[in-house]
């Protein structure tokens, strides 16, 4: 990971690491067992995890309790996933983060299909990149979308992430290479924008 000094307007020691983060209409919380069946219901979805590089199709409830077993409350903020909750409405979806190809961070995220369109990622993708910035010295968090997945460029455009160039990822539910536009968010434009 790009490491440099720690940036004292971003580090005002709001964020413990494991943080259960509140924004305006989410909760995003650490993942627990008992999430395992709503995860599987909305990752069952060709929709959904035809838009991920490494979520299978189908995708069956063994699935997500393999995942949940991986989840550690001591994990590094690199490797540290949010579940998404709607109040009122139970899990949503998730936003997390990977070490990625060079060892930098990576976010990914979902959210089941009925949650679409309400401008929710882009809410808790912000949180949880605030949380990221906030609780490491990261300079740049990588990302990036399959070439038609528009909707979540626009989500990356919203939160200050540029294109840094073109590839091919395999996407394990379509089992094919995808052309890929890799993105980062550096965290000069983070507080730039904040300003
Ligand atoms: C991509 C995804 C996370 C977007 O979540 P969301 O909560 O619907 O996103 P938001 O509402 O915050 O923002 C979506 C933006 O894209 C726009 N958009 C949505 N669908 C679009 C489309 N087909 N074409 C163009 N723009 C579109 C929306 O209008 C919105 O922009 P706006 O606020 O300027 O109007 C969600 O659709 C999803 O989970 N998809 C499946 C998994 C996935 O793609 N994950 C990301 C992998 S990189």
């Amino acid at each position: 990971m790009g490491r440099h000094r720690p940036d004292p307007r971003r580090l005002r020691g709001a964020f413990p690491m494991k943080a259960t983060l509140n924004t305006e209409r989410l909760i995003l919380r650490l993942p627990e067992v008992g999430d395992a069946e709503r995860i599987a219901f909305y990752l069952n979805n060709l929709a959904v995890s035809g838009n991920l590089a490494r979520v299978p199709h189908p995708y069956f409830l063994g699935d997500a309790k393999a995942w949940l077993r991986t989840r550690r409350d001591d994990l590094p903020p690199e490797e540290t996933n949010f579940t998404i909750e709607v109040p009122g409405q139970g899990l949503a979806g998730a936003v997390g983060y990977h070490i990625g190809l060079g060892g930098q961070p990576v976010i990914g995220y979902w959210l089941g299909q009925p949650f679409w369109g309400r401008g929710y990622m882009t809410e808790a993708a912000r949180a949880a990149l605030d949380w990221y910035f906030a609780v490491t010295d990261a300079d740049r968090i990588l990302s990036g979308v399959f070439e038609f997945n528009i909707a979540s460029l626009n989500v990356q455009k919203k939160l200050g992430f540029t294109e840094i160039g073109r590839s091919s990822m395999h996407c394990l539910a379509r089992n094919a290479e995808v052309r890929h536009i890799d993105t980062e968010l550096t965290r000069k434009a983070w507080i730039g924008q904040q300003r």
